[in-house]
């Protein structure tokens, strides 16, 4: 049973601070994912994590043990990169037995290990080719069968389909899952994007610039990000941020206006918010409706018809751009006045420091 804890880990390299002070846990059997723009830390945390790279402060515990010095392979942890490295003179079956036949493992005992990978992964017609007669799916499969067999409590994955085709991706993706399923052991899977991010995770760490920015599950991010990074990161086409003026405060509710926007009561903790001030409404695509009550008027730019959805990017009178995503098919024309409304409870304020001000 190997839960895993992380408490102030950073990790610089020279002066600069790459990792700046993580906590989290993860409970046995979770699978999280690391989401962020690139550059933001999530290898270096992973590989923190797998001890390919020194931890420079805080504590790194797995199973209850602290594990800051404990060698990789003795860390019960395996892990998938992006770039698979196969062998490529060594068949399937000799590449998924490699790390066992290092480790002396008996042969029956490897034999009957790498035939359960290759079962579950749905592999054992394959296991006599070499890696350069497989497709890019196929790799990283075998690549997934090498961690496998090494039966490891916690699986750790390294934007292990960005090498992929979009159609491939996603039965990849659906094969991690059930994998997940199936194992029952922890994973922990880094990727750059957040659609992977929401579908797999049980729990999302959202990362920017080596900081936290929010832990939750896929849903409470998308329906209460903490913050403007949050917020326009997770979800997608991106919720519409726009500035606003702060006409009246009560408790549990504030009063916005804008040149853009008729006055609206919005839902919020407002302590320390006051009339006049600049704050940002948050408004996702999906929650804007064409309204007779115009709280929004603006201008067609663009219409994507996509059949069930239309998405459509409307100019507002002061120059800036809201995006909808309107049920069905609207054959909107560009150039065309548009009124969009939203109900107020699916708005969001953020206050002048970017957090968000939720009940
Ligand atoms: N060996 C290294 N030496 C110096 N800086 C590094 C090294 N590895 C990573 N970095 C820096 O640490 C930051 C985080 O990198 P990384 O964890 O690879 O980001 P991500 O995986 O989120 O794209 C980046 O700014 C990167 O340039
Ligand atoms: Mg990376």
């Amino acid at each position: 049973m190997a839960g895993l804890e992380l408490r102030q880990l950073r990790k610089s390299y020279g002066n600069v601070e790459v990792i700046k002070g993580v906590d989290l846990n993860i409970e046995h059997g979770e699978f999280v994912v690391f989401v962020g723009p690139s550059g933001c830390g999530k290898s270096t945390l992973l590989r923190m994590i797998a001890g390919l790279e020194d931890i420079s402060g805080g504590e790194l515990r797995i199973g209850g043990k602290v594990m800051n010095h404990v060698e990789p392979r003795d860390r019960s942890i395996a892990m998938v990169f992006q770039s698979y490295a196969l062998y490529p003179h060594m068949t399937v079956y000799e590449n998924v037995g490699f790390g066992l036949k290092l480790a002396k493992t008996p042969k029956d005992v490897r034999d009957q290990k790498i035939r359960e990978a290759a079962r579950i992964l749905q592999m054992e017609h394959l296991l006599d080719r070499k890696p350069g007669q497989l497709s890019g799916g196929q790799r990283q499969r075998v690549a997934i069968g090498r961690a496998i067999v090494r039966q490891p409590e916690v699986f750790l994955f390294d934007e292990p389909l960005s090498n992929l085709d979009a159609a491939l991706r996603v039965d990849t993706r659906m094969e991690i899952a059930k994998l997940h399923q199936n194992l029952g052991a922890s994973m922990i899977y880094v990727t750059h994007d957040q659609v992977e991010a929401m579908v797999l995770a049980d729990k999302i760490v959202v990362l920017d610039g080596g900081v936290v920015q929010q832990v939750g599950s896929p849903i409470e991010l998308y329906q209460r990000p903490a913050n403007l990074f949050v917020a326009g990161f997770i979800g997608s086409p991106k919720m519409n941020l726009l500035p606003v003026t702060v006409e009246a405060v009560s408790d549990g509710k504030v009063t916005i206006s804008s040149k853009d926007l008729a006055a609206t009561d919005i839902a919020a903790n407002s302590s320390g918010i006051s009339a006049g001030e600049t704050v940002t409404l948050g408004v996702r695509p999906h929650a804007l409706q064409i309204s007779s009550s115009a709280t929004l008027v603006g201008r067609v730019a663009l219409v994507e018809r996509l059949g069930n959805e239309t998405n459509v990017n409307v100019e507002l009178p002061t120059g800036g751009q809201l995006m909808a995503v309107l049920d069905g098919d609207q054959p909107l024309q560009i150039g065309h006045g548009i009124a969009l409304g939203f109900d107020s409870s699916d708005a969001v304020i953020f206050d002048g420091e970017g957090q968000a001000r939720h009940l």
